[in-house]
């Protein structure tokens, strides 16, 4: 994977609420849009007609939820071959899915589920991702999940399991800030040891998100404004990683389009002054 990093500022997650606003308009503030390459694996119709639309003045990345990295089951290649045709229609900068397992024996649970952090795990993960990497021809960025559980199992943190799945399989990492956060208070670990533990290098993209706090559990909903500590965490990725791409994902109760242009300028005013003082 190539060691220098592309940096492609601050970016929207598309969705169809703002389809016809951004044709309309095609907001400045916005550099760059992340698709859900699902919602496009279509034969055609009106997703594929604002993609191209869009795609025509916006660099785009792919974010999936499919995959199932973690699962034993073989890689779907129907599954590959359809995500393939969609980067090659829109060539993305990069593609990505999480670090979980969705199913076994051929059933979705459809949840993104943790994986047991062990050293088999990691080998198995990492010969996934290059095959899937291998498949698409670009490269593939892992997210880490927000989590619940853990296993008795684990001979690692979460942070030394993902460092070592991309290192393994020579992939960049989706580092989302919010599923940090809500990780850290779910397990009670320092989000800092976390932040300090990955590859600077292999960190491209950031998620930014809302979430629902219950008192003793945090949901990750992406259905809220951003809360300050994630900011405050954010920053403190801005300072230790420098320059990384970075969007803000809302994926249910979606405010119209100039109120996620603001949390966007946000994160644009959080995350510069750090950069600058990089150069
Ligand atoms: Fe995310």
């Amino acid at each position: 994977m190539d060691t220098n990093k592309p940096f492609l500022g601050f970016g929207l997650g598309l969705r169809p609420e703002h389809y016809q606003a951004i044709v309309d308009d095609p907001p400045e503030r916005v550099d760059w849009f992340e698709i859900i390459s699902e919602n496009f694996m279509v034969e055609g119709g009106k997703p594929l007609y604002y993609l191209d639309r869009i795609r025509a003045d916006y660099p785009m990345v792919m974010h999936g939820v499919s995959m199932s990295l973690g699962s034993t089951d073989p890689l779907d290649l129907d599954y590959l071959d359809q995500l393939k045709a969609l980067a090659d229609r829109i060539e993305p900068a990069w593609f990505s899915d999480h670090l979980c397992w969705t199913g076994v024996d051929h059933q979705n649970l459809h949840d993104l589920l943790p994986l047991p952090y062990t050293g088999d795990t990691v080998r198995h993960v990492a010969a996934r991702i290059r095959q899937a990497q291998d498949h698409i021809g670009r490269p593939m960025l892992i997210e880490n999940l927000s989590s619940y559980i853990t296993y008795r199992q684990d001979e690692m943190t979460e942070w030394e399991f993902l460092s070592a799945v991309v290192e393994e399989a020579d992939c960049g990492i989706l580092l989302d800030v919010n599923n940090i956060y809500v990780s850290s208070f779910n397990h009670g670990f320092d989000p800092m040891d976390y932040l300090r533990g990955v590859p600077a290098d292999r960190v491209w993209q950031h998620h930014l998100a809302g979430h629902q706090n219950q008192g003793n559990l945090i949901i990750d909903t992406h259905d809220e404004p951003i809360i300050d500590p994630v900011w405050s965490l954010y920053e403190a990725t801005a300072e230790l990683l420098g320059p990384v791409s970075t969007m803000i994902e809302r994926d249910a109760n979606i405010p119209p389009l100039p109120e996620l242009l603001d949390e966007l300028d946000q994160a644009r005013a959080i995350a510069e002054p750090h950069y600058r003082n990089m150069e």
